[in-house]
């Protein structure tokens, strides 16, 4: 894989990447700045999406469109679903897929959007493979995990609807962008991986932990991204 989009949706989740970068050059899209150049010697592209599905599926066809990219990674933190899933931990997508797409009242599967043929987006296996073999090298102190990341423009923070999400999706953690990214990816047949690390438990207690927590999960994916990119 030649050229890797990097896409975060807050500036947090990118700034350190983007310092990291050599040979850089700006280019700047639908309000957003993409940062073309070199990540640890590998050719990328690095992006802040915004926060939320329709964002990030405009970045994600600019990094198809624009910068012919030939595959896409989106880094950042997320809630678990999962009780063994701790903060700080880390999730790798198999699949994601959008908790709030509802189009039951005309037989589809809750995820599905109407007259698409899937309902959850299948992300690149190498990718993932990858990712969990250099997570366990240079995050040792954490866990990672393999499953399904669900997403919807809904910051989950109450047990009945993080149960809602769990019940719909069987997902192990929920953030805001990560399906959308698999719809523009899988539309554009492009490879993508989600790599999140999570920053709180998606319940009562979210809105606590979010912000203490949201520095130190992001460094464990930086350290990911950044050592994943020397492999590519
Ligand atoms: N990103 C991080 N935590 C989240 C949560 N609880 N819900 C949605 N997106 C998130």
């Amino acid at each position: 894989m030649n050229k890797i989009g990097i896409i975060g949706a807050m500036e947090e989740e990118v700034a350190i990447l983007k310092d990291k970068m050599t040979d850089v050059s700006v280019l700047e899209r639908a309000g957003m700045e993409f940062f073309s150049g070199r990540l640890s010697g590998h050719e990328a592209v690095v992006v802040r999406s915004g926060i939320g599905k329709v964002n990030a599926g405009i970045c994600t066809q600019i990094l198809a469109d624009k910068f012919a990219v030939e595959a896409v990674i989106n880094t950042g933190i997320a809630g678990s679903l999962k009780a063994e899933i701790n903060i700080g931990d880390i999730v790798l997508s198999t699949d994601t897929m959008q908790h709030d797409v509802d189009a039951r009242e005309f037989g589809y599967d809750i995820g599905q959007i109407p007259r698409m043929d899937t309902q959850a987006f299948q992300a690149d296996e190498g990718l993932r493979k990858l990712a969990v073999e250099v997570c366990r090298r240079v995050n040792p102190e954490i866990q990672v995990f393999e499953g399904r990341v669900a997403s919807g423009d809904q910051f989950v923070a109450d047990r009945d609807t993080k149960e809602k999400i769990i019940q719909n999706t069987e997902g192990l953690c929920t953030e805001m962008e990560g399906a959308a990214i698999g719809q523009a990816a899988y539309l554009n047949k492009i490879p993508y991986l989600v790599i999140r690390a999570i920053s709180d438990k998606a319940d009562d207690s979210a809105h606590m932990d979010y912000p203490a927590f949201e520095k130190e999960a992001i460094r464990h994916t930086v350290n990911l991204v950044e050592n994943m990119m020397k492999e590519l």
